[in-house]
């Protein structure tokens, strides 16, 4: 298993408090922090838009990898780029002209991410892969954080995985929602590099340990 990375979703954060949480995430073994912004009407809520993007860059000491839950997203990308966002991710279902929008997101020099609600399958991005620097499976409904996993992600995460590996795609998988201790193992060796953890980090007693706890899965087994 090749080394994945842990992203905190800042969503699930302490909103009255954010210093404190992006200290603990910036000492923690954490590699990227996971931004979600929702617009109210691609997703049932409202988060926050690129002035908060912006506060948050100046905390952190690590990647910003923006989830844009919104509709016409291609409207703001140069405007969450500006905000310090290092990885920008639309849509599949908000992106009808989704090749453009990637290349727009490339020329700003960001990482350009494609998500998949969990209704929408993986081989549609069959044509797009190469152009993908990341896909974000969601593994809930978008909209809220704290919800239950979907097994249906794993046989998914497969899928892409192998369509990855014979286009010899640099592609990474995220896997988001309802991601914790208790299925990041079984998520990882389906074939995803990226864990977005929301509630399970941010709702435990030592976010620290569970951050390191799950960076270290799968070490043990690669030392034997
Ligand atoms: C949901 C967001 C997720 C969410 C994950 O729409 O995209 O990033 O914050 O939260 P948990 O880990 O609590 O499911
Ligand atoms: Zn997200």
């Amino acid at each position: 298993m090749k080394m994945h990375l842990i992203a905190p979703s800042v969503l699930a954060a302490d909103f009255s408090c954010l210093q404190k949480d992006f200290d603990m995430v910036n000492r923690s073994q954490a590699d990227w922090y996971h931004v979600d912004v929702m617009d109210g009407r691609f997703v049932p809520n409202i988060s926050f838009g690129m002035s908060i993007v912006k506060a948050m860059k100046k905390m952190a000491a690590k990647p910003l990898d923006v989830h844009l839950m919104i509709v016409e997203p291609e409207k703001y990308i140069g405007e969450f780029r500006e905000a310090g966002a290092d990885v920008i991710t639309v849509h599949y279902e908000a992106c009808p002209h989704l090749h453009r929008t990637l290349q727009q997101i490339r020329e700003t020099g960001a990482k350009a991410g494609v998500a998949l609600n969990p209704h929408t399958p993986v081989h549609l991005l069959e044509d797009i892969l190469e152009q993908t620097d990341l896909v974000l499976l969601m593994s809930v409904n978008p909209g809220f954080g704290g919800q239950k996993f979907i097994y249906q992600t794993i046989p998914k995460i497969k899928k892409l995985k192998d369509m990855i590996v014979v286009q010899n795609a640099r592609t990474l998988i995220e896997v988001d929602g309802g991601v914790g201790l208790q299925n990041a193992e079984k998520i990882l060796q389906a074939g995803a590099s990226v864990l977005v953890a929301g509630s399970s980090i941010f709702g435990a007693g030592n976010p620290g340990k569970v951050i390191s706890m799950l960076k270290s899965i799968g070490r043990e087994a690669m030392m034997v």
